[in-house]
């Protein structure tokens, strides 16, 4: 689809991004963040019972984190540009009857106006400086009193940081801190950071995740220095919004 961020890692690869999903987070800290800040908003982002309400996931991918949003959420949208990725997305959540899955582009959102309670982004197309109509459309859609959360990698910090930000990100992770924070602060959102941990089953899973996601050189250097561990460390930065 026209107007879709290139995303060789999922694009390309994405039995090899389904292991990557898996091995990220294992303690779920970046769940437990999302939770806390949907309740710091108040009740009145809740659902009748006492849900999320309507929650949009923006460059759904192949779903892997629907299933999990459909559990807290009345209903979940997700929204994904790549045909075989929505196609795997539907495919993932065919038998959870408050998912549904558009295809479509953060720019311009399939969903009325003021029609979310939350909205959700997750490593898709807002990577700072460029995705200011994605944020445009954020504003449409996302109802007053709702939240908008926006996950990407926090490349100033971890090793996994500091390996994005030393190679050129192949999704487009940008290397300069200050002024990917000065960017968000201006378009009015906050940040948490985290701190997750990225936990394979074996050496080849993770060498395979580290070559869909840096450059051949990142990769040797950084195997070189994983040696035999299974675990790494990472950090993430959830941009959030309420409206
Ligand atoms: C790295 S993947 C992350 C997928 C999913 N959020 C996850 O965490 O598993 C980035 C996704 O963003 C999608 N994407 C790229 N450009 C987009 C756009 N303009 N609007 C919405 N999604 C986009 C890609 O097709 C891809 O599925």
């Amino acid at each position: 689809m026209t107007g879709a961020t290139p995303s060789p890692n999922i694009w390309d690869s994405p039995e090899i991004y389904e292991i990557e999903n898996r091995a990220v987070d294992p303690d779920r800290v970046i769940e437990a963040a999302l939770a806390e800040l949907v309740l710091e908003s108040g009740q009145g982002l809740l659902g009748a019972d006492s849900s999320w309400g309507r929650v949009l996931d923006v460059g759904c991918g192949n779903g892997f984190h629907l299933p999990r949003l459909a559990e807290v959420a009345e209903h979940v949208t997700g929204v994904e540009p790549r045909a075989s990725l929505a196609a795997a997305a539907m495919h993932r959540t065919r038998h959870l009857n408050n998912v549904t899955i558009r295809q479509g582009l953060a720019q311009e959102l399939p969903v009325p106006s003021a029609s979310v309670d939350v909205a959700h982004a997750r490593l898709a197309y807002f990577f700072g400086p460029g995705c200011e109509p994605g944020l445009e459309e954020l504003a449409r859609v996302v109802r007053g009193g709702g939240l908008a959360v926006v996950l990407d990698h926090d490349a100033s910090r971890s090793e996994l940081g500091r390996w994005f930000a030393d190679g050129l990100l192949v999704d487009g992770v940008p290397r300069d801190g200050p002024a990917h924070e000065r960017f968000w602060a201006l378009q009015g959102f906050s940040r948490r950071q985290l701190d997750v941990r990225w936990q394979f089953e074996n050496s080849a899973d993770l060498a395979a995740v580290l070559r869909i996601e840096f450059p051949l050189e990142t990769v040797q250097r950084a195997l070189a220095e994983i040696g035999d561990r299974l675990e790494l460390e990472a950090a993430v930065n959830l941009w959030f919004r309420r409206y």
